[in-house]
Parts: C-alpha cells; sequence; structure tokens
C-alpha cells in the first residue's frame, strides 16, 4: 500500500516553529517513528512551502497511490488551486491539522479543501497523522 503525506508551508519548521501550538518533535523523527509502527505501508513523504509544488506532488501521486494525508498548512484556509487539484485526482485525500483549527483564530475555522476532501482529522497533535493512516487500513 502506498500513502503518500503532503505538509504544506512552514511544516518544515515543525519543532522549532510555535512549540506550544505545534508540539517540539520535527517532523522527520516523527516520520521514522510511523515507518517503524507501520512497517507493511510504503509511506512517502513531501514538504513544499511552495503551492504550484504541492499540486504537482498531488497530480503525480493521485491516480496510482491508495491514500493521500495533506496538512496544507494556511493554504487550506485559502487555495482554491488545492482545492481543484484535490477534485482533479482520483486518490482520496485526509486533511490533516496538528492543532485545533477550531479552538483557534476564526481565519483558520474555514478551510477551502474540506469538501474535496475523504475526511478531515484536527487537534491530535503528530498523531492526526497516524489517525488518518489508519483510516486506509
Ligand atoms: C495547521 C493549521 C493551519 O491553520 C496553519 O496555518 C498551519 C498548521 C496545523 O497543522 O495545525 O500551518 O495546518
Amino acid at each position: 500500500m502506498n500513502i503518500q503525506i503532503i505538509n504544506g508551508p512552514n511544516l518544515n519548521l515543525l519543532g522549532k516553529r510555535e512549540p506550544g501550538i505545534y508540539g517540539s518533535e520535527g517532523f522527520e523523527s516523527y516520520l521514522e517513528t510511523l515507518k517503524s509502527k507501520y512497517a507493511e505501508i510504503n509511506l512517502h513523504y513531501f514538504q513544499s512551502n511552495v503551492e504550484g509544488e504541492l499540486i504537482n506532488k498531488l497530480h503525480e501521486v493521485g491516480f496510482s497511490f491508495d491514500g493521500i494525508i495533506l496538512n496544507a498548512g494556511a493554504y487550506t484556509h485559502t487555495s482554491i488551486a488545492l482545492t481543484d487539484a484535490i477534485a482533479a485526482i482520483q486518490v482520496p485525500v485526509i486533511e490533516v491539522h496538528i492543532s485545533n483549527v477550531h479552538a483557534r483564530e476564526s481565519f483558520r475555522h474555514h478551510s477551502m479543501i474540506a469538501g474535496n476532501c475523504k475526511g478531515v482529522i484536527a487537534g491530535f497533535g503528530l498523531k492526526s497523522y497516524e489517525l488518518a493512516l489508519t483510516s486506509f487500513l
């Protein structure tokens, strides 16, 4: 089973970025934990701060993989182009957030992409990714 995790803008700074909100663990170390716990899954990881690169990755894997776990960061709330890309592909996409976006500023309460996603998981810290992953099993 091929699952793609895609992290959007500023998520390369996990571990250093606002640790009170996003925790103190970097994503690479969390990914190693996930990979060893779910060794039977081919877990692929991509991060970019560039909207078009996120879209290119969705196109690349979106017709052949078994699932996509997408934390689009702030693009979640604004990006029509990402919304269209998710609609264009065939592989189901799960929207994830580390923080509970609904308990934060009002501009984070609306997701532009959610309507085109299979489901949404938010507020469980890095465990949000594992919850999304297990939904594909
Ligand atoms: C986030 C929430 C977004 O509102 C924010 O812009 C992020 C991270 C999260 O994982 O909690 O960059 O997607």
